[in-house]
C-alpha cells in the first residue's frame, strides 16, 4: 500500500509503487479532472499540487508521492471559488478546456507564492501547452486572479451548472459531498 493525502482525504493505493501518480489519480481514485496529455512531461495537462508545488503527475510515481499532500483540480476549491477558477471563467480563458485543470493548478501555485506577477513571470511560471492558444487571455486571467487573491477585486460567482452536487459527485470518491474539504485548501 502507498499512502498519501489526496484532496484532504487519506488514500492508500494498492498498486505497483512505480505507477505514475497520474494513473493512480485517474484510474484508481477516479479523479479524472487531471488530464493525460503527453505522458512525457511536456504538456502540463497532468499537473497537481504536491505539498503546494505544481508537478507533472505523469512524471511522479506513487512511491515518490508517498506521505505527501496532493491537491487535484477537484480539490482546489469545493465550489469553483478559487481566484484562479473564477478569473479563468471571467476572462473566458478557456476554449476546449483540456489544458485548463493543469493550467489552473500551475496558476494557483504561482499566485500563492506571488500574487502580483508580471506578464513575463506568468509566461515563465506557466509552461503548460494549450493547443487552442488561450495564452493572451491567460495572462489577463492570472493577473486578475492575483488581484482577487489580494482582495483588490471580487468576481461574481460563475452561474451554477444546474447539476445537483450529489449527482455530480456520485462516481467521484474525492468529491463525495459528505467529505469535507477545508474551505481554504490551496486558496491562500
Ligand atoms: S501528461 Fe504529464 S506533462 Fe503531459
Ligand atoms: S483550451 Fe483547449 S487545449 Fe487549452
Amino acid at each position: 500500500m502507498t499512502a498519501m493525502t489526496v484532496n484532504a482525504r487519506p488514500v492508500d493505493f494498492d498498486m505497483d509503487p512505480d505507477t505514475p501518480l497520474l494513473f493512480a489519480l485517474r484510474e484508481a481514485a477516479n479523479l479524472t479532472g487531471t488530464k493525460y496529455g503527453c505522458g512525457t512531461g511536456d504538456c502540463g495537462a497532468c499537473m497537481v499540487l504536491v505539498d503546494g508545488e505544481a508537478l507533472r503527475s505523469c512524471l511522479v510515481t506513487i512511491a515518490e508521492a508517498e506521505g505527501r499532500f496532493i491537491t487535484t483540480i477537484e480539490g482546489l476549491s469545493r465550489d469553483r471559488s478559487h481566484p484562479v477558477q473564477q478569473a479563468l471563467v471571467a476572462e473566458q480563458a478557456i476554449q476546449c478546456g483540456f489544458c485548463t485543470p493543469g493550467i489552473a493548478i500551475a496558476a494557483a501555485a504561482l499566485i500563492r507564492r506571488n500574487p502580483d506577477p508580471t506578464a513575463e513571470q506568468i509566461r515563465e511560471a506557466i509552461p503548460n501547452l494549450c493547443r487552442c492558444g488561450v495564452y493572451p487571455r491567460l495572462v489577463q486571467a492570472i493577473q486578475r486572479a492575483g488581484r482577487v487573491a489580494r482582495r483588490r477585486e471580487t468576481i461574481s460567482a460563475a452561474p451554477a451548472p444546474g447539476i445537483d452536487p450529489a449527482d455530480a459527485a456520485r462516481a467521484v470518491p474525492g468529491m463525495r459531498v459528505e467529505d469535507a474539504v477545508p474551505d481554504d485548501l490551496g486558496s491562500d
